[in-house]
């Protein structure tokens, strides 16, 4: 079995058996949750749980604040599914896994992706708990998902010059406006991790254009626009970065700021949801 047909059947696999347990249900819009941010799936009407250990290909999750399940249901009448627990490439997961749940996502027929993460506010003006609409970002993780065969369904080179959709931003603005919610927009940096940054290397983050860090959604975001699935992205400023923030930065820290935050995410996805229903 050639590399191409190994990893296009993984896919096509575990598509299969989430289309078999959905039923009836056909999500269009997939949101995935970040660290501290799973409450989001306590908002959802008449849920089908989904666990990870049931969909083929898919591994177990195991950072704390990450659970390992899809969850299906409905917010404000439509259908969506929430990926509570993501893989990172720090836990040692090859690209292709990080990445295999946006193209299951893709090949059930979702067409949008609303990604959500914990960051690092590189940008003095983003104090924590904050929100952050990501406009753009850099991959410095050194790693790329799409490198090998092309899979099916996908482009060889995909445009990566809008990642976030402009539409899709600005409802997000209107809903923040709307619902009294501040909403700071930036560039999002994506490191391999698992240590935070030096201050140095922030400083150097700085340079480059970059106003909030983390270790996550680059691979997801670069495979769903190869994917042509339109792409929100919304980080939760959850510490100053190192050398910025007065303290030693923590997963607590950040799991307790997420949750701080968790509504008024919620209330804005709440409302990109229904409106592009
Ligand atoms: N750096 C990298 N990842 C993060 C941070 C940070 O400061 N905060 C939350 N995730």
């Amino acid at each position: 079995m050639t590399e191409k047909t190994l990893r296009t059947g993984a896919i096509t696999e575990a598509a299969d058996h989430l289309r078999q347990r959905l039923g009836e249900r056909s999500p269009n819009v997939a949101i995935v949750l970040g660290s501290g941010l799973g409450q989001l799936a306590h908002a959802v009407e008449d849920s089908l749980t989904i666990s990870y250990e049931e969909i083929p290909g898919f591994p177990s999750v195991d950072v704390a604040g990450h659970a390992g399940e899809l969850i299906c249901g409905k917010l404000e009448g439509v259908t969506v599914l929430l990926q509570c627990g993501r893989f990172h490439l720090y836990e040692g997961h090859d690209p292709r896994t990080v990445v295999l749940p946006v193209r299951v996502f893709a090949e059930i027929g979702i067409e949008t992706l609303i990604v959500t993460n914990a960051a690092g506010g590189i940008r003095r003006t983003l104090t924590p708990p904050a929100l952050m609409l990501i406009a753009d970002h850099i991959n410095l993780t050194s790693r790329y998902p799409l490198i090998g065969p092309v899979v099916e369904g996908e482009e060889r080179f995909p445009d990566m010059s809008r990642p976030y959709d402009d539409e899709l931003r600005t409802i997000a603005r209107e809903a923040a406006t709307n619902q009294g919610i501040s909403l700071d927009e930036g560039v999002y940096v994506g490191l391999l991790g698992p240590s935070y940054e030096t201050p140095a290397e922030v400083r150097m983050l700085d340079r480059i254009g970059a106003d909030a860090v983390g270790m996550s959604t680059v691979p997801e975001v670069i495979t769903a626009r190869a994917r042509g699935m339109r792409v929100l992205g919304i980080s939760t400023i959850a510490n100053q970065a190192a050398g910025i923030s007065p303290t030693p930065l923590s997963h607590t820290e950040v799991l307790e700021a997420g949750k701080a935050v968790a509504e008024k995410l919620e209330a804005i996805v709440r409302e990109v949801v229904r409106r592009i229903s």
